[in-house]
């Protein structure tokens, strides 16, 4: 199965073609062998898509919009990969609730009072027994240690709300707004051992309205931030994009 976000290729014109091409076999018995050879080959790529299809963990501390956009495009068949398990460092985060809600496999693992690195390790540990290949950061208010970096490398993917490397850190929405920018948005990244500063996958830009509130700010780009995470995830797990340098190109244009 391939991400289908941007997929205008229609499974019911395949579906017909198929059709067509069997009503076909009367005309010619030679094309009938072909056709059947393309079918059969068709249907051993989707079950090498099954076999092929990543495992997502995801790592949240609160609402969980994001995971849930993640989620409804996962359920939808518009992302090729299979939710393996959500993890929270709160208790009562509401995407906790979420997951649950929506029949996913849930830990909650406290971080409080605990060393970095030990708080990591149990959940690279968990991710590790879901056998996770893709890591999604949905707002989980950790930094994480070299531990868990190094454990998934390129494969820890972070939202967050402003137009990288501007505005970093917490508040983002209210720092750009500060600033005085006349255009906001959001960002995708791949997370390294830095703070938000890590090769970026994809961008989203908003206008920032004189009018604008931190509040009406980030609801705009929240919007976005939804539709370009479950995109970024795509772009990763189908392997479409490489790293040149700090750059993520698409591997389409590799020579
Ligand atoms: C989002 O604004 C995201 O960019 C930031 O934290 C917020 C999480 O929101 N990293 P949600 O929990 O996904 O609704």
């Amino acid at each position: 199965m391939r991400c289908e976000l941007n997929d205008y290729e229609s499974r019911g014109e395949h579906q017909s073609q198929i059709i067509n091409h069997k009503s076909s076999t009367t005309n010619h018995q030679s094309q009938i062998t072909n056709r059947k050879s393309q079918i059969a080959n068709h249907q051993s790529q989707i079950i090498n898509g099954r076999a092929l299809m990543k495992n997502l963990g995801i790592l949240l501390s609160g609402r969980g919009s994001n995971f849930e956009a993640i989620a409804r495009n996962v359920q939808a068949g518009k992302i090729p990969a299979k939710i393996a398990v959500v993890i929270s460092n709160k208790e009562d985060a509401a995407g906790l609730a979420t997951a649950k809600t929506l029949g996913l496999e849930t830990r909650f693992i406290p971080s409080q009072g605990k060393q970095r690195e030990a708080f990591d390790r149990e959940v690279v540990s968990v991710l590790k027994d879901f056998q996770v290949d893709v890591v999604c950061l949905a707002g989980f208010m950790r930094i994480l240690s070299p531990y868990f970096v190094r454990a998934f490398p390129g494969r820890i993917l972070n939202i967050h709300p402003a137009l990288l490397p501007a505005f970093p850190g917490t508040y983002a929405q209210k720092q750009a707004l500060d600033y005085g920018v006349k255009f906001a948005g959001c960002t995708v990244h791949i997370v390294d051992e830095g703070v938000d500063s890590g090769p970026i996958v994809c961008q989203a830009v908003v206008p920032v309205l004189d009018e604008d509130t931190p509040e009406s700010l980030s609801a705009r780009i929240l919007k976005e931030e939804h539709r370009i995470y479950s995109e970024a995830v795509c772009l990763l797990i189908d392997d479409k994009v490489r790293l040149q340098g700090r750059r993520l190109v698409s591997n389409d244009t590799a020579p």
